[in-house]
């Protein structure tokens, strides 16, 4: 038998739906016995009960409530109503990393012998779950750019699903949602995407027809770099099945300390978030006026229909993005060891400003057709904007790039 709780609807906070994301984050959980106003972490492992019926009741899904922490436990559930919420989604699981989410969400969908479609310069760790862990079961991905609609939707005929993320966070590709999913239900294909550079605030996919949205918690959501989290969210349908075979055996659960941190790191998502995309827009702008800088690949300052897509799906941008420096490895090495507020680092979204060069290692995992299917260039930067004043962070990328043209071999 199924414990109930594996089944269990995460329960909602008492919020009003007209609540903007800014006022529901700050009443974000049913209060205690105590009423305190920031919600207890509930630190247990497993719930008693106080007799034989109690239990049986509990057990048997009569009487909802938390029997153990995998399934279900107070401080979890109340981050994991708050991202459904936000998403608009029926509910939501919150997992122990980002990774986490992604690999139980698609393994919830797939069976031996099925093929995904995923697109181009997906985040590395999902190609090499794609390329490396899914081959052993007899699943093949094709790796097809999301740029390209069409190229899209003519790869879906005959797929399990479809793996999105929207923008790619390298390259920051943006795809067609709407076309993308329409196309898939007509095929039968269910879509996934991938929505932590974008968090809810920014873009809601189920609202544009994908089936499941995952994201990596540990970025903007938790946005102090602090935690290592992760989340699904979509419809009951979809989620619960997950919860009844891949959650509870694969057991990639939340702590419950991190389901408090989160929380404590939402509040602030919306005042954080606005922040750090003015400043990065402001930084990224600068950049691309710069002699040496050869591209900015930043959602919001794209043209033509990367632009058009950015308008219909967004209500705003994030301060991730990367830009491509001209003049070969040299350059690229002296400007990043001359900065000096921009920290070197793999993560993103929390506080602090962040740079990440692709030639370092992600840039090329291995797979067959990696040098296709994962063409991230050698001289592309990532630049994670963080809280710093954006005039001190230009001033850094200023005497940086002049260390760069001074790493250079002299004519
Ligand atoms: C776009 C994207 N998705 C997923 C992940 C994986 O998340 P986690 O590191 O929390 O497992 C990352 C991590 O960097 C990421 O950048």
């Amino acid at each position: 038998m199924t414990p109930p709780e594996q089944n269990e609807n995460t329960p909602l906070p008492p919020a009003s739906a007209a609540w903007s994301p800014s006022t529901r984050l700050t009443h974000d959980a049913a209060q205690g016995a105590h009423q305190p106003v920031v919600p207890p972490i509930y630190q247990t492992s497993l719930f008693t009960f106080a007799s034989y019926e109690e239990m049986e009741q509990t057990v048997s899904g009569e009487q909802p409530r938390s029997i153990y922490s995998r399934g279900h436990n107070p401080t979890v559930a109340a981050f994991e109503a708050q991202v459904a919420a936000l998403e608009g989604a029926e509910t939501a699981r919150a997992t122990a990393s980002g990774m986490a989410a992604i690999s139980m969400a698609v393994l919830s969908q797939l069976r031996a012998g099925d093929r995904v479609v995923c697109v181009r310069d997906v985040y590395p760790d999902a190609y090499k779950m794609f390329t490396q862990l899914l081959p052993r079961f007899g699943i093949h991905t094709d790796f097809v750019d999301g740029s390209d609609t069409d190229a899209f939707i003519a790869a879906l005929p005959g797929a399990r699903l479809a793996y999105l993320e929207s923008p790619t966070s390298l390259t920051f590709q943006l795809q067609d949602l709407e076309a993308i999913t329409r196309a898939a239900r007509q095929h039968g294909v269910t879509t996934l995407l991938d929505n932590s550079w974008a968090t809810p605030l920014h873009q809601r996919p189920l609202s544009h027809g994908v089936d499941l949205v995952v994201h990596s918690a540990s970025k903007y959501l938790g946005g102090h770099s602090d935690v290592v989290a992760g989340v699904v969210a979509g419809p009951h349908a979809l989620i619960d099945r997950m919860n009844a075979l891949e959650y509870s055996v694969l057991g990639g659960k939340l702590s419950p300390l991190e389901g408090f941190l989160l929380l404590r790191g939402l509040r602030t998502l919306p005042v954080r978030l606005a922040q750090q995309a003015a400043a990065g827009m402001q930084v990224a702008t600068w950049l691309r006026a710069q002699p040496q800088v050869l591209a900015v690949h930043h959602p919001a300052l794209a043209s033509g229909i990367q632009a058009e897509r950015f308008q219909r799906y967004f209500r705003g941008t994030s301060s991730l993005f990367s830009f491509r420096l001209g003049g070969g490895p040299l350059r690229v090495r002296g400007f990043i060891n001359a900065l000096k507020l921009f920290q070197l680092g793999v993560s993103w979204g929390g506080y602090e400003s962040l740079v990440y060069p692709a030639a370092i290692g992600h840039s090329a995992p291995p797979g067959p057709n990696a040098q296709r299917d994962f063409a991230v260039p050698t001289d592309l930067i990532r630049l994670h904007v963080g809280l710093e004043d954006p005039q001190d962070l230009i001033n850094d990328l200023q005497q940086a790039l002049d260390a760069g043209e001074a790493a250079m071999p002299q004519p």
